[in-house]
């Protein structure tokens, strides 16, 4: 047998697939779940048929179509497939009996239909001999009608409703036997601009292209891009016209990240050039003022050292400062080595403790030893995580809990190390958890902000990834590094 398209899937639910199959008029429907038994099929269905409702309902596809019939629909796994890819599409030649024993030939397209009671496999059958011209372009309407994905609104010239899809139900809040035959005006009172793009469109013929709206789905928000056209008949003239809504949530939040990394790149550029700069002339001060102590020791001005040595440590500070503005354009001399993540770790532990200790924090420990070794500069690793540990720290004001995990698992297919810090503060203010890792974002009066961004910058750097959520109580910090 020839190797056929695969079935289109959509999703929907039961609910809303018996209203779409009643509503085409014209087209025989027969809906089969995977056992092959009948659960639903249209007017159109019955009449052609014959069979009463007591005769379809539950009955098994093998009553209704001849045997022959019957093995090309289960040998193309229509309704009896799970795997909706593979071998379907379309069917021509089947024959069925009506209830009068007539024989009835028809070509079945198949599409497969996620409900709430399984896969569900609707098939549109034409009776061979029908006018096979617009079928195409039926399938297709049908087709984006029942898909759960695209909101679609087909208006007739006088801007009566003529079908709406789910989606668009959705959107403007209406449900679909109330909303057909109505005027499209009366259901967007919420969308005043969308429907003054409609009318324009109705009136003036113009069309709407990616015209952009946010849409809340429950707590979510959603990003819509809506289109609109007229329809003309084969005279030019208009006829109706279709809105389409498409969800590209997804889409903006990538352009979003993309715009996001731009900035961050450019904030790291200007930062790691004046760093440049300023750390320079640094090194000059720091020369001259070594002299000066060191004079100022031999003579004997013990005051005069000390504010010397107070303005060196200044220095460092402004130093290490400096030194982590040039690590956020590209942290430099990496010393790639196969580091033991635990045993980072389990380095720091003594200087973690002790920065615990003092701030009434307790230290849990609950890393499993035996993990694979990761590419990385240790150094670096070890900055990392004091960072997080220490912001850990800083957000028990009063003490807590820190708790430190880690384990190596296989994610995607790859083994990853993964190390959890969690504390018990008060966790992330919610309007800062998007941008927690951008620099200079701090809440803490003498913060630079520049910690997490240091942090997700070595990171990314080694191939791995860094998060930050909001438990019940506090915040976790979660990073995993790819093992060699
Ligand atoms: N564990 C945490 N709990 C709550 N808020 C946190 C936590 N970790 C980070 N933050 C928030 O993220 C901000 C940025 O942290 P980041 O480490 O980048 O800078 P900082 O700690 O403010 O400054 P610095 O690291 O220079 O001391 C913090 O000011 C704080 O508001
Ligand atoms: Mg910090």
């Amino acid at each position: 047998m020839n190797r056929i398209p695969p079935a289109p899937l959509v999703r929907l639910s039961l609910e809303a697939l018996d209203v779409h199959i009643n509503r085409l008029r014209d087209t025989m429907i027969l809906v089969l779940d995977e056992r092959g038994l009948i659960t639903n099929y249209n007017a159109c269905f019955q009449r052609r048929s014959g069979y009463s409702r007591q005769g379809l309902m539950g009955c098994g596809a093998e009553h209704i179509f001849e045997s022959q019939s019957f093995e090309q629909l289960v040998v193309a796994g229509y309704g009896f497939r799970r795997d909706p890819g593979e071998d379907a599409g379309t069917l021509s030649s089947l024959t069925l009996t009506g209830a009068d024993g007539t024989r009835i030939t028809v070509t079945a397209f198949v599409l497969h239909a996620e409900t709430e009671a399984g896969m569900q496999s609707v098939l549109m059958l034409r009776e061979l001999g029908e006018a096979s011209g617009p079928n195409l372009l039926e399938r297709l309407g049908e087709t984006m009608l029942m898909d759960e994905e695209t909101g679609v609104i087909l208006l007739r010239s006088d801007s009566r409703i003529m079908d709406i899809s789910q989606l668009a139900c959705q959107v403007l809040n209406v449900e679909a036997a109330s909303a057909l035959e109505e005027p499209v005006g009366g259901f967007f009172e919420q969308r005043g601009r969308e429907y003054e793009l409609i009318r324009h469109t109705l009136a003036e013929g113009v069309p709407v292209r990616n015209h952009p709206f946010t849409w809340l789905r429950g707590d979510e928000r959603r990003e819509m891009l809506m289109d609109v056209g007229l329809l003309r008949g084969p005279s030019g003239m208009a006829e109706g016209a279709y809105v389409i809504f498409k969800d590209v949530t997804n889409l903006r939040s990538l352009e979003q990240q993309v715009q996001r990394s731009d900035r961050l790149s450019m904030i790291g550029q200007i930062a790691a050039g004046a760093a440049h700069e300023i750390r320079n002339p640094l090194t000059a001060i720091r020369g001259f003022l070594q002299m000066f102590r060191k004079t100022m020791t031999d003579k004997g001005m013990v005051k005069e050292a000390g504010y010397t040595e107070i303005m060196l440590t200044e220095l460092d500070r402004i130093n290490s400062l400096v030194g982590e503005f040039l690590l956020l354009s590209k942290p430099k001399n990496i010393l790639y080595d196969h580091v033991d993540v635990v045993q980072v770790l389990q380095d720091l532990m003594p200087m973690i403790s002790s920065e615990a200790l003092l701030h009434n924090v307790v230290v849990d420990w609950a890393v499993e030893t035996g993990a694979k070794p990761v590419l990385a500069d240790r150094e670096m690793l070890k900055q990392v995580f004091l960072n997080i540990c220490k912001n850990g720290i800083e957000a028990m004001a009063n003490g807590g809990i820190l708790t430190i995990k880690g384990r190596c698992a296989i994610e995607e297919g790859r083994p990853m190390v993964t190390i959890e810090v969690q504390d018990t503060g008060d966790g992330i203010p919610e309007a800062m958890l998007e941008k927690i890792f951008d620099p200079f974002v701090t809440t803490k009066p003498s913060g630079t902000g520049l910690g997490l961004s240091v942090c997700q910058r070595i990171i990314h750097e080694f191939g791995g990834t860094i998060r930050a959520l909001n438990r019940k109580e506090g915040a976790l910090f979660i990073i995993a590094l790819p093992c060699i």
